[in-house]
This record gives structure tokens, sequence and C-alpha cells, in this order.
């Protein structure tokens, strides 16, 4: 622990070089289920992650951890070299880390606009300025490609897939330093998935956020992340650069997982 110690931060001001976010030896358990076991994990400045796994391996667990939906059982988290207790979401997001999650945030009865803006409200004192949010939310909309005909609509009345992009913009907007996208593709259209991807390239080439994101096609996120995590079962099992792995290597590890899960199973029936 003593590199740890002479890596630490300053004061008065974040470690220099540090990476933008940090897990350490973090688990959690729900009842009986392990969700995640001592998992390390680091993200880069400017850097995009993916995180990779399948269904039930634990990738949302984590992320609604470091987005401060609920807290770990073990271990820490360092943002810019400064371990932070992440209170809520709310508190994250203060500190500038935003997410979207795979079971969405929206508010059903909001308009468009008012969900691009939600705890972020502009205000005209005392009111809300709503001309400025609803202009905003269209250029972004627009910027990023989102067909929505109306910023007016209350988004209970859109499309899973159009309610996913609402959100994703609504992070990207957000000035957030760490940016966490759990299955940002998963409700998306072919043509809204590429700009999803687009977006975050664009996030990336801008260089002062970092991402993590966490999608089921591989080869879709291979080519935008830099470095993917494999998590199966609750841990970190592979950690490589994007550039060094591939589409089969990642199907091959996963299906041979499942190869010998089966195999267990025989072997208890038998
Ligand atoms: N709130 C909870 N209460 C009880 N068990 C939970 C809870 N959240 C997650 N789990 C369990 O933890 C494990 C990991 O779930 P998690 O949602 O993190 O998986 P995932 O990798 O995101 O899967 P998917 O790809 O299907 O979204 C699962 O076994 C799940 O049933
Ligand atoms: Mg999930």
């Amino acid at each position: 622990m003593t590199t740890e110690a002479s890596l630490s931060p300053a004061p008065d001001g974040p470690a220099p070089g540090a990476d933008a976010l940090r897990v350490e030896h973090i688990s959690k358990r729900f009842g009986a289920v392990t969700a995640l076991k001592d998992i390390n994990l680091r993200l880069g400045k400017g850097e995009v992650l993916a995180l990779l796994g399948d269904n039930g391996a634990g990738k949302s667990t984590l992320l609604k951890i470091l987005c401060g939906f609920q807290p770990p059982d073990t271990g820490r988290i360092l943002l810019d070299g400064e371990e932070v207790a992440l209170k809520s979401v709310d508190h994250a997001r203060s500190l500038g880390i935003d997410a979207v999650y795979q079971d969405l945030a929206l508010i059903n009865e909001l308009t468009v606009y008012h969900n691009m803006f939600l705890k972020r409200e502009r205000v005209r004192w005392p009111l809300l300025n709503n001309r400025a949010m609803r202009k905003l939310a269209r250029e972004h909309l627009d910027d990023m490609g989102v067909g929505i005909k109306s910023v007016d609509v209350e988004v209970a009345k859109l499309s899973g897939g159009q309610r996913q992009a609402i959100a994703v913009a609504r992070a990207v907007y957000s000035d957030a330093k760490v940016l966490l996208l759990d299955e940002p593709l998963a409700a998306m259209g072919v043509k809204e998935g590429a700009l999803i991807l687009d977006l975050v390239t664009d996030l990336k080439q801008r260089g002062d956020v970092s991402v993590i994101i966490i999608a089921h096609n591989y080869g879709q996120v291979l080519e935008v992340a830099d470095r993917i995590n494999l998590l199966q079962d609750g841990e970190i099992t592979l950690d490589k650069a994007s550039k060094d792995t591939s589409v089969e290597e990642l199907t091959e590890i996963v299906v041979a997982e499942y190869r010998a899960a089966l195999r267990e199973r025989h072997k208890a029936a038998e």
C-alpha cells in the first residue's frame, strides 16, 4: 500500500495524472446472491471503457454503486484521486458523475424538455425559464440527430428508444466529468444506436469526459471503446485494450463459461 500512499492527493487539489475514477475492492451482496466480488477497476481521463458480460454478471450493480444509487458492502471509490463516499445520485451528480440507467430515470408526466433539465432547471428567478430550456432541448436533440417532433410532449407518449435517447442527451449535455451509460443502445434502432456511438466518439475527441459504457453488442462497443473489462459472475476476468482483443475472443470466453456451467449442471443432475 506504500505506493498508494505516495500517490495520495495533495491536500488542496486532485493528484496530478490521477485516474478519473478508480474502484478498489468493491463487493456487493443481495441476500444470498453475491453480485460483485472484490472489483478493481480504473477509468483514465478521457478514456472510454466498455464493461461487458452476460446477463446477471453484475454490470448494472457496479454502475449503480458508481453513480451513488446504492452503497457497496466493501471497498472504496476514488474520483480524480480522492476518495469519495457517494451518498446519493444527486450527490454523485454534484461531483460530476452522471448516469443513464438501464431502467430509465425519466419522469413520465413531464415534457421532453423538462426531463432534459431535470434537477438542473434553468431559472429566471423566481420562475423556471421554460423558453430557454425548450430551445436548448430542441438544439441538443437536433445536434444528436434524435428525431423527436416536439419537446413539449410528455415522455410517457414516446417510444422506449426515444426515451433512451433523451436520457442519453440529458447526461451528455450535463457537463459531467464521468459518464456512466448502462446499455444506452439496448432500446435503439440501428440508426439511433449509431448516433449514440457517434456521440460517445465526439465526447472522446473532446477529451474532457471519461465514459463507462455497458453493452451487449461487442462489435459496436469495440469500435468506440479504448479498453474493455469483462465481468463474469461478479468478477472482472479480462482487462484489455480494445485493439488487443476481438469479438471472437470475447464471445469465446463467454461461451466457454456457459459450457462449463452446463457441464456442472449435468454433473449435479447425475
Ligand atoms: N436489488 C437487487 N436485489 C436482489 N438482487 C439483485 C438486485 N440487483 C441485482 N441483483 C442480482 O445481482 C446479480 C447481478 O445483477 P445485475 O443487474 O448487476 O446484472 P447485469 O450484469 O446488469 O445483467 P444484465 O445484462 O441482464 O442487465 C443478479 O443475480 C441479480 O439478480
Ligand atoms: Mg444490467
